[in-house]
């Protein structure tokens, strides 16, 4: 209505609502390195496909003459309130999009009162991100770092400035063959390395000989053995669940013993995902395994899901196929791309809106009514 009514005065919004073309707008504003860096997948892309076929096979069945003047989109997951079954998804080094990055995507989601998940990559401190983002739900999400002092410095740190959930991302224990970036040889750093997580992290620092800001490159060797490789298993979770008081997510599952497994590590919820096609090139899309997660673990731990949302159908799709909420990926970095915190907002904003009316449109009144009798498979 908003933008209708501001059409009646010439007034047109600041960038496409199309979800088809907030890609080729964004590409418009950034270089091909960052632009790359966000919209690649990994190898031939077969995965960031797939994420989107898995959708399109999957159509909503709209039903008639039932009220659905108001609905109710709130929902709450592993005790945070939200308006919408919608976080935005951890995103790395944002600064390389918009120079104010995690800084205006925070004020922007707690505004609009979404979620934000932060990712460990952030290129803002978690201290600077807690500040911006003031009231707003915060989650925090980890890059599970192989020294065990610097994952207990960086959990007390995000406690401390109120992060409630953590979110531990399995999939990307080193980076995947990402063509556009080798193509380019793109390295995303970051606006003073410094400042970013867990560079400015004072434990970090501590096992560098010079500040980061005096010696990059000695920052940049320890950074990568900390992050890569991994000798990570599930007997390790423990250390995770004793040094963090919150409710913990794995981020990162697709197939459905790992599910399994992850509620009988006494996890609080998965997120389903294949890290947007990133990673594993050939991997399932994500949506054509969540039925099969939510049947199996769906009644012990919070199911959520990410990759490949861009409409507010995808999102009714995703729960009424079991997931709880899902994760915004790319769509509001595209959005941040244009303009900071308004461009966020406009995305989000847009998508909830879609969202709402897509829902109404289809004959539901509540998030909590859809199941998979709301869709069709073809
Ligand atoms: C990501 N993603 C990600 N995930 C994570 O756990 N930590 C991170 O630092 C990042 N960084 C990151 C950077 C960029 C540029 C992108 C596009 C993605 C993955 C992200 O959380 C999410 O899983 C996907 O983006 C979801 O897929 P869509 O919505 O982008 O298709």
């Amino acid at each position: 209505n908003e933008i209708y009514l501001q059409g009646l005065g010439g007034q047109v919004p600041p960038f496409t609502t199309n979800p088809n073309e907030l890609e080729e707008s964004a590409r418009g504003r950034l270089g091909p390195g960052p632009f790359w860096y966000v919209a690649g997948g990994a190898g031939a892309g077969a995965t960031m496909r797939a994420n989107r076929e898995a959708f399109d096979r999957w159509r909503i069945v709209p039903r008639m003459l039932r009220d659905a003047t108001i609905r109710h989109l709130g929902t709450t997951v592993l005790g945070t309130e939200m308006p919408a079954p919608v976080l935005l998804a951890p995103i790395g080094v944002q600064s390389i999009v918009h120079p104010d990055g995690e800084l205006a995507t925070a004020r922007a989601a707690a505004e609009l009162d979404v979620p934000m998940v932060l990712s460990t990559a952030s290129s803002y401190s978690i201290e600077e991100v807690a500040e911006a983002s003031g009231d707003g739900a915060r989650w925090f999400q980890l890059y599970w770092p192989n020294d065990d002092e610097v994952c207990m410095s960086i959990l007390d740190r995000a406690r401390k400035s109120g992060f409630r959930v953590l979110v531990v991302t399995l999939d990307t224990w080193t980076l995947a063959w990402r063509p556009h970036d080798l193509d380019q040889a793109y390295v995303p750093f970051i606006r003073g390395v410094g400042t970013a997580i867990p560079f400015s992290d004072p434990v970090f620092r501590a096992g560098l000989e010079r500040s980061p800001e005096e010696d990059l490159t000695s920052a940049v060797l320890r950074w990568v053995p900390m992050f890569t490789g991994t000798d990570k298993s599930w007997e390790r979770l423990p250390f995770l669940r004793e040094h963090w008081d919150g409710p913990i997510v794995l981020k990162g599952i697709l197939h459905v013993d790992d599910a399994r497994k992850a509620a009988d590590a006494g996890v609080d919820g998965i997120v389903v995902s294949n890290h947007g096609g990133r990673q594993v090139d050939g991997a399932v899309g994500a949506l054509d395994v969540l039925p099969e997660i939510a049947a199996a673990v769906g009644d012990r731990i919070e199911v959520l899901f990410d990759s490949g949302v861009r409409t507010g159908a995808d999102v009714i799709k995703a729960l009424a196929l079991g997931a709880r909420a899902v994760l915004l990926g790319r769509p509001y970095a595209y959005g941040l791309a244009h303009g900071g915190e308004p461009g966020v907002r406009h995305v989000v904003r847009g998508l909830l809106a879609d969202l709402d009316l897509t829902l109404g449109l289809a004959g539901f009144r509540g998030v909590a009514e859809l199941t998979p009798d709301a869709l069709r498979r073809f």
